[in-house]
């Protein structure tokens, strides 16, 4: 492989291990849409804050940026396929039984890690993608063990 520093910090990044998430809201149409993404964190505690940094080039992009409310989706082991699922351009994303309506009205994934439903407070660009900002204002928190996603592939957490 030629290491280009394109292709180097790629793979630099890929050895950062990250949780997943989905990322889901209803556009200004009432039509649902979402995505898979590892470039989630916690932003600010008061008031508390996330990001999530989204793709320009994603299907979903401008429903992301236009819409007000959002919700961040925490996977477990159970949820690998439904990842994919979201990660996949075209895909029928919504079609399964993995959601529930959240006191938002977005939709959630019913047996996550962790929900947490988001009024969309900022946008910033960043190079290629597009880093959304939101205040928390729904967490639902579930049992499970999270899903890790590291070099391309899933990992389970285990203890030492
Ligand atoms: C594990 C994993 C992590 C991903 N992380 C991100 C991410 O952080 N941001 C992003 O924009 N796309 C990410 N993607 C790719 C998007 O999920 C994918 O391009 C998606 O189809 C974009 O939405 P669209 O179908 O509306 O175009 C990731 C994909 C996978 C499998």
């Amino acid at each position: 492989m030629i290491n280009t520093k394109e292709n180097t910090f790629k793979q630099a990044m890929g050895r950062f291990p990250s949780g997943v998430v989905i990322v889901t809201t209803v556009d200004n149409e009432g039509k649902k849409c979402g995505f898979t993404a590892s470039a989630f964190t916690s932003l600010s505690l008061d008031p508390p804050l996330i990001l999530v940094c989204l793709a320009n080039s994603a299907d979903c992009y401008q429903s992301f940026v236009s819409t007000d409310k959002f919700a961040v989706n925490v996977i477990g082991n159970q949820q690998h396929e439904l990842a994919f699922k979201f990660a996949t351009k075209g895909a029928e994303k919504f079609g399964g039984d993995e959601f529930v309506t959240g006191e938002s009205g977005l939709p959630i994934v019913s047996k996550c890690i962790f929900s947490l439903e988001c009024n969309a407070k900022h946008t910033y660009p960043g190079g290629d993608h597009e880093i959304l900002v939101g205040e928390v204002i729904h967490a639902n928190v579930h049992e499970g063990s999270p899903s890790i996603w590291y070099e391309g592939n899933f990992r389970e957490l285990k203890p030492i």
